[in-house]
C-alpha cells in the first residue's frame, strides 16, 4: 500500500471496518483495524472528549504514521471518527507522529504534531528530520496549515537536534499557547523545551523546562506538563532506560516528576521522580483536564518492545489503558480508573470476612470483563501469612497470577500462562505499601487486559493478556489465615447509562 493520502486511509476504513469488530474489548480504544501506538490530542473539544492515536490502518504492524480519531462523552464509550491525518505533504511523508490537540477561542480545533521527513543521507542511511506542524478543523476534517513547519531546527536551543525533536503537548492559559517538546540534548539524552505563542501559529522558544542529563533513560518520549494538587507534574517516556531495583524497568519506560514550576527561569525543579506504571504495558500517556476539572490521563497500553507479539489471527494492534482519574496523595500521584466506570457496573457479587486458607474459589466470582475489588487483612496481626494470590483469566491451562508477599512488600503479576505464544518478559514486581499485611486491590479486565491498582491507586500496573475469552475462572489463596472483603462486578458498556 503506497497512497498515504487522507482519503485512501478513509476509503479502507469505509470498506473494512465494518468487518473487525468480533473481538474488540469492550471500553479500551483499539485502532478497530490496523495498528494503534501513543494517544494523541486527547483534549476536550465543544464538550466532548476526543482522542486521536498514531495509527496505521492497513497493516498490525507499525507503518508511516496516520491519525486515527475516537471521541466521548463519558471516557467509557467512544465514537470512531474517520482517519484525520495522513502523511501527506513533504514535510510530514516519514509520518505525522505523536502531538496534542486545543480548542481556539474561535472554536476550531488546533492539533500539533510533528512531521517527520526521512532522506538519505551521503553515507547511505536514513536521517529523520522532525519539525513540529499544525493543522486545523472542525473535530472531523483538518486542514494543515500552509506555513508549516511551524518550529523547526532554527528554533532549537544550542545543541539541539531535530533528528529527536517531537510530541508536542499543546495547552492555553491565559491568552496564550504553550507546547513542551522533547528533543535530544547536546549530551545525548531528552531535554524538555518550552514554546509559547499568540495564535497557536507563530511560535518561540521560551525554555529548557526539564532535562534528562542522562540519569532517566537517554532520549525522552511524549511529555505532558501541568499543574496538579498544588505542585507541576511532568510526565515523560524515557527510551533505553536502566533498571534502578523495581522502581524503573529496562527500555522503554515511564517516568513522573514532581515539583515546583519556577516561573522566573522557566524550568521545573524536581523534587520527586517515581514511575508511572508498574506493569508490562503502559507508554506514552497524556492527560486532558476535564470539565469538571478532573486531570484524566490515558496511555498506549503496550510496550515497544513486546508490539511484535500478538495473536496471529487478531485484526487490530494495540489498545489504550481506561482513562485514569490523577491525584497526589503523600507526594506521589494516584491513579484510578475513571469514575464513569462504575455506572457500567452490573451484576454485583459481594463478599465480607472470607478466610482464605489454602486456594479458593467464590461463587459468583468469574468472568473477563469485570471491576473487582479485594481488601485482605492477616487473622491475627501476630502471625502474619507468607503470601496471597490471586488468579484470574484461568481454566485448565491458563492463568494471570497476582501474588502479594507483606514480608518483602512487593506485589508480582505473572502473566506467562495468559495467552501470548512468544517468549517474552512475561513478570513484573512491583514494590508496595502494606503495613502488617493489610493491603487493597482491584482488578480491571476487558478481555485482552488486565489493570491492577493497588491501596486505592497508589500503584497501578497495566498488562496486556491474550488468554482465550473462555479462561475466565478466579481463585484466591494463601499460605496461611487471611481476611478477604470481595466484590465484583460485570462491565457491561451495551447498556444505556
Ligand atoms: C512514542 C513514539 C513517539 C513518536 C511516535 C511514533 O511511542 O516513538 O516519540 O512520535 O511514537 O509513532
Amino acid at each position: 500500500m503506497s497512497d498515504h493520502s487522507l482519503k485512501a486511509a478513509r476509503d479502507f476504513e469505509q470498506k473494512y471496518l465494518p468487518f473487525s469488530y468480533a473481538e474488540q474489548p469492550k471500553f479500551h480504544v483499539t485502532g478497530g483495524i490496523g495498528w494503534l501506538n501513543d494517544p494523541n490530542g486527547f483534549a476536550p473539544y465543544k464538550g466532548e472528549y476526543h482522542l486521536f492515536f498514531q495509527y496505521y490502518p492497513y497493516d498490525v504492524r507499525w507503518g508511516p504514521m496516520h491519525w486515527g480519531h475516537v471521541k466521548t462523552k463519558d471516557f467509557i464509550k467512544w465514537e470512531r471518527l474517520p482517519a484525520a491525518l495522513a502523511p501527506d505533504m513533504e514535510y510530514d511523508s516519514g509520518g505525522c507522529f505523536s502531538g496534542s490537540a486545543v480548542e481556539m477561542p474561535d472554536g476550531r480545533h488546533l492539533l500539533m504534531y510533528t512531521g517527520v521527513r526521512n532522506v538519505r543521507g551521503e553515507n547511505g542511511r536514513i536521517e529523520s528530520f522532525q519539525t513540529q506542524c499544525v493543522a486545523v478543523g472542525d473535530g472531523i476534517d483538518y486542514e494543515k496549515y500552509e506555513g508549516n513547519p511551524v518550529i523547526g531546527a532554527d528554533m532549537l536551543p544550542e545543541g539541539g537536534s531535530c533528528k529527536d525533536f517531537r510530541d508536542p503537548k499543546i495547552w492555553r492559559e491565559g491568552d496564550k499557547y504553550f507546547s513542551v517538546i522533547v528533543n535530544e540534548g547536546p549530551d545525548k539524552s531528552g531535554n524538555v523545551l518550552l514554546y509559547e505563542s499568540q495564535d497557536g501559529y507563530q511560535w518561540k522558544f521560551v525554555s529548557i523546562l526539564a532535562e534528562c542529563a542522562n540519569r532517566y533513560g537517554k532520549m525522552w518520549e511524549c511529555p505532558d506538563f501541568f499543574p496538579l494538587d498544588g505542585r507541576h507534574v511532568l510526565l515523560v517516556s524515557p527510551i533505553e532506560m536502566s533498571a534502578q531495583g523495581l522502581e524503573f524497568h529496562p527500555g522503554n519506560a515511564t517516568v513522573c516528576m514532581m515539583g515546583k514550576f519556577d516561573r522566573k527561569t522557566n524550568r521545573l525543579m524536581r523534587e520527586v521522580v517515581h514511575a508511572i506504571d508498574y506493569g508490562l504495558d503502559f507508554y506514552a500517556p497524556q492527560t486532558l483536564q476535564a470539565e469538571d476539572g478532573r486531570r484524566i490521563m490515558i496511555a498506549w497500553m503496550q510496550n515497544w518492545e513486546t508490539s511484535a507479539c500478538r495473536l496471529h489471527d487478531l485484526g487490530f494492534m494495540g489498545q489504550m489503558t481506561v482513562p485514569r482519574e490523577l491525584s497526589i496523595k503523600n507526594g506521589r500521584l494516584y491513579q484510578l480508573p475513571v469514575r464513569e466506570l462504575e455506572r457500567y457496573r452490573v451484576s454485583k457479587v459481594e463478599y465480607e470476612n472470607i478466610l482464605v486458607s489454602g486456594e479458593l474459589s467464590l461463587s459468583g466470582i468469574n468472568g473477563r470483563y469485570l471491576d473487582m475489588e479485594v481488601s485482605i487483612r492477616p487473622v491475627d496481626v501476630g502471625s502474619i501469612y507468607k503470601w496471597f494470590r490471586i488468579y484470574v483469566a484461568k481454566d485448565g491451562e491458563h492463568y494471570t497470577l497476582i501474588r502479594f508477599r507483606p514480608d518483602v512488600g512487593t506485589v508480582k503479576v505473572d502473566r506467562t500462562h495468559s495467552g501470548f505464544p512468544h517468549d517474552i518478559v512475561n513478570i513484573r514486581e512491583i514494590p508496595v505499601n502494606a503495613v502488617n499485611g493489610v493491603i487493597k486491590f482491584r482488578v480491571v479486565m476487558d478481555r485482552y487486559s488486565l489493570e491492577l491498582f493497588v491501596n486505592d491507586g497508589e500503584q497501578a500496573a497495566s498488562f496486556v493478556i491474550y488468554t482465550p475469552i473462555e479462561a475466565g475462572a478466579i481463585s484466591f489463596a494463601s499460605d496461611g489465615n487471611l481476611i478477604a472483603d470481595i466484590v465484583k462486578y460485570e462491565l457491561d458498556t451495551e447498556i444505556d447509562r
